[in-house]
């Protein structure tokens, strides 16, 4: 038995293992992992205390996919409920649809009765508002509704962008922060992988990036493995970066020769607008492996075996970025 996490995944990881062990499914372990993520309000990437869009909500996207029978359950742009990816999840159980976005997804969560949150808190209400105060001219803050919002989006910023000192000239980079990712191989060896975010701080509201789209943000195949994103969701859903690693182990490549592929093929990527991206990754033997394109990025893994996760380094393939650059 096997997870593996984002480094943000740490608060969670343990108690994910602690599911597998007692018995619990791969889904019930990362289902578990990631609401732990949710609850942080350290991260401010990922669910309560996740920044917003750039009208001040948040709007969070999970999904979560089951190796086993490839089933998927994904939630997008979903205001005021803490924990998408047991919404997610719920949907995949209950509904012959894959995927609810918005008021759709509200709806269904009211009516399997999650609870209603208010998902923003004083610190990220604060550093949305520092944000936009740059950006606005006097007197736009209070009718910021009815700006044209779109020429705004240019100060918006992927979650691992945000996270780091290329975001906040006068702020510390927040560590362990940014979209989570879980995969997990239980006792049956059945393979879930399950990824949940706040998406880009500032976004256009109803952005979704690549956590709820199966294939570029997630992916799980027992016969092959699994795979999951995060950085810059365009990128990922792009270039289907999670189902891509699991097509080339399919294809018979080694997880660590997949995940080269996959990288390779984000940096076939074009346009102005190109960032960080991180995947993680488990073979169908239950071997863990990442890739970055951030040099000294790190990634999670504990086996049954082992006390307290370890921290490993990713491998680091380089990719081009280029940032509003022609
Ligand atoms: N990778 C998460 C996002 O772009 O929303």
């Amino acid at each position: 038995m096997i997870v593996v996490a984002s480094t943000n995944g740490n608060v969670g990881i343990r108690e994910s293992m602690r599911v597998l062990k007692a018995g619990g499914s791969a889904m019930d372990a990362v289902e578990a992992g990631i609401r732990l993520v949710e609850s942080n309000p350290e991260d401010h990437s990922v669910g309560f205390s996740g920044y917003p869009n750039i009208l001040g909500q948040v709007e969070l996207d999970a999904s979560i996919m089951d190796g086993n029978t490839l089933s998927t359950g994904a939630v997008g742009a979903i205001r005021g409920y803490e924990h998408p990816i047991s919404i997610a999840r719920k949907l995949m159980e209950s509904l012959p649809h894959v995927m609810l976005v918005s008021e759709g997804a509200e709806r269904f969560a009211a009516e399997m009765g999650f609870e209603k949150t208010e998902l923003l808190d004083d610190y990220a209400r604060t550093v949305w508002k520092q944000g936009l105060d740059s950006l606005l001219a006097p007197g736009e803050f209070e009718k910021l509704d009815q700006l044209t919002l779109w020429r705004l989006i240019e100060a918006a910023s992927d979650p691992e962008r945000v996270n780091s000192d290329l975001y906040f000239a006068n702020r510390k980079p927040e560590k362990d922060a940014g979209t989570v990712n879980f995969i997990a191989m239980d006792g049956k060896g059945d393979i879930c992988t399950g990824v949940s975010t706040s998406g880009w701080a500032w976004k256009f509201p109803g952005r979704l990036g690549d956590s709820p789209v199966i294939g570029a943000g997630n992916y799980a195949h027992n016969k092959y493995g699994a795979a999951a994103c995060t950085g810059m969701g365009e990128m990922a859903v792009r270039a289907s970066t999670a189902r891509s690693i699991v097509l080339y182990m399919k294809m018979g490549k080694t997880i660590e020769e997949a995940g080269e592929m996959a990288m390779m093929d984000l940096d076939e990527l074009g346009g102005r607008y190109l960032s960080r991206m991180n995947i993680i990754a488990l073979d169908r033997y239950g071997k863990p492996a990442a890739f970055t394109n951030m040099e000294g990025a790190s990634y999670l893994y504990m086996t049954d075996e082992m006390d307290d996760p370890v921290e490993k380094p990713r491998i680091f393939i380089e990719t081009h970025t280029t940032w509003n650059e022609n």
